[in-house]
């Protein structure tokens, strides 16, 4: 596994992979810290294309003021180490000067999506997240990308920008992995102490919940929301940030929990702030 540092070199692989015309290029975006949930990304990336990219960005600019960008884990050997197991060609880690000059004033922001379940807690957030994809996206030319369902607003947003700019580029959504008793993966949850691991089940029950009301056909959102707020409820060391029933393209709220509907939640444990979600039958 070669690793690239500057645009110009993610390009110039680019270029050649297809200039060998031996197949798609896949992209995995990441911030690092890799996990097994990555994991699943590169190795859907690498059963779907002969070329694999895996980008390694800290992207500062979809942090807020007050977010965790200075403690935000940084495990470089151990990120190479994963990608290249799991059958990565390349891994793009770009210094935060060759993604954003100096002088750089153009952003990318999708409307409406933008403020909606994070963007509304984060503001600012999407439109950091859309601008450094929009520019991996340009860099690396490929065919597709790949991003957990975890991110499941992130998902819509960046549909919605490939769409609107027409990058060229498939999103390819790949399902949430959970540790055994149903936590989410995410490279957050290094920052959860013992107590607050426990605590943060309670996004994983609180959808467990929903599922199971919907199972018995409640497709009242007011109720299943209410039914997921309980859960919470029941553990009061846990902070809600959101917990919401909304179209998956557009985030709006729906008023009957059809199928395809996104569950999704939010909350604190401790000072860490997690999300989970769960797209309804
Ligand atoms: O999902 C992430 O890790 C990040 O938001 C992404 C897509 C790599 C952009 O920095």
């Amino acid at each position: 596994m070669r690793i690239l540092r500057t645009v110009e070199e993610l390009r110039h692989w680019s270029r050649t992979c297809r200039c060998a015309a031996t197949g798609p290029i896949g992209l995995v975006p990441t911030m690092g810290a890799l996990h097994a949930g990555h994991a699943s990304l590169i190795r859907a990336a690498r059963a779907a294309c002969r070329h694999v990219a895996v980008t390694l960005f800290v992207n500062p600019t979809q942090f807020g003021p007050n977010e965790d960008l200075s403690r935000y884990p940084r495990t470089f050997e151990a990120d190479c180490a994963l990608a290249e197991s799991q059958g990565a060609d390349v891994l793009f880690a770009p210094t935060v000067e060759e993604i954003y000059p100096a002088d750089a004033r153009t952003f990318v922001e999708v409307e409406g999506l933008s403020d909606r379940l994070d963007g509304k807690s984060r503001p600012g957030h999407f439109r950091g997240v859309a601008t450094v994809v929009t520019k991996l996206f340009i860099a690396a030319e490929a065919d597709a990308a790949f991003f957990g369902q975890k991110d499941a607003a992130q998902v819509s947003v960046l549909r919605r920008m490939t769409r609107d700019l027409r990058l060229g580029t498939e999103i390819v959504v790949c399902p949430i992995v959970r540790d055994a008793d149903g936590l989410a993966l995410s490279s957050r949850n290094a920052y959860l102490s013992p107590s607050e691991r426990i605590q943060a089940l309670t996004l994983s029950r609180a959808l467990h919940r929903v599922e199971a009301l919907v199972a018995q056909d409640e497709r009242n959102p007011a109720t299943l929301i209410v039914a997921a707020r309980e859960e919470f409820a029941a553990e009061p060391a846990v902070r809600v940030d959101y917990v919401a029933a909304v179209n998956w393209d557009t985030l709006e709220p729906v008023e009957t929990a059809v199928p395809g509907t996104l569950f999704a939640v939010a909350a604190y444990a401790g000072s860490t702030r997690l999300i989970d979600n769960t797209i309804l039958r």
